[in-house]
């Protein structure tokens, strides 16, 4: 029974996948539907938090009663998140990142002729940014989509970046993950794994709410 024990909680949820403009017309970008995303911010609201949804574009309707701010790109998703940061005390960031953008945009489409050559830049490391520039007591909760040696790669992403969490996802499975309306993880912190079997999103959505306010409460000593 979850009756609103994230009363007071200001949960900030990023959702979807941010968007790289290559042309006029095209972009790079990735296969997040934002349905995980979703999914965390309508749980959150229904155990009583306030929510902050920062959403790249998706084909889903927000939860009613949330705050939804629209992003398309890496960049706005950055300042969106930067601005809202003092309100928060959750921050839970499933987005899929648009990792790299063109180092310049081409002002006409793209004619094709020949092979193409892209030049790319890395764009902001929103999860990093957050966990430096948060205020004591603000939970940080990044997740990881991988296709490989995932505990291995979760482990380092969660010191490299410096979150309480990080919701791994190995997204080579097939049915689980980008898209799907299931998924499975593993909870990871410093001391702990957690499996969290494949279940619906809704459902993972409230484990992993149950998992971010077990890390609140003082550890138990070994
Ligand atoms: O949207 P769905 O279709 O429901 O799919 C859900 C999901 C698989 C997209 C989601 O559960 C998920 O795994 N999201 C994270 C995907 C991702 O970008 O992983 P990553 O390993 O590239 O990034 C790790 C973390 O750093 C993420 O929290 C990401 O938001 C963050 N990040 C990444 C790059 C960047 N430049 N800035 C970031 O903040």
């Amino acid at each position: 029974n979850h009756t609103n024990d994230l009363a007071g909680e200001v949960v900030l949820v990023t959702a979807g996948g941010t968007r790289e403009a290559l042309d006029p017309v095209r972009y790079i970008g990735n296969r997040s539907s934002g349905k995980m995303g979703y999914a965390l911010a309508y749980a959150a609201q229904r155990r009583g938090a306030r929510v902050i949804l920062i959403t790249a574009p998706t084909a889903l309707h927000p939860p009613p009663n949330c705050e939804v701010v629209s992003v398309v790109t890496t960049g706005q998703m950055r300042d969106a998140v930067v601005s809202r940061l003092p309100e928060a005390t959750m921050v839970i960031k499933a987005a899929a990142v648009a990792d790299y953008r063109a180092i310049s945009m081409a002002d006409q489409k793209l004619k094709r002729s020949g092979p193409l050559t892209l030049q790319l830049e890395p764009t902001a490391d929103i999860l990093a940014e957050v966990a430096s520039l948060r205020k004591p007591g603000t939970l940080v909760i990044g997740f990881a989509a991988e296709t490989e040696d995932h505990l291995t790669h979760g482990r380092d992403k969660l010191l490299r970046k410096g979150a309480d969490a990080i919701v791994l996802n190995d997204v080579s499975r097939e049915g689980i993950g980008f898209d799907s309306d299931r998924n499975a993880a593993t909870f990871l912190t410093k001391q702990t794994a957690i499996e969290l079997p494949e279940m619906s999103k809704r459902d993972l959505a409230d484990r992993i709410l149950d998992e971010a306010i077990a890390l609140r409460r003082p550890q138990s000593v070994i």
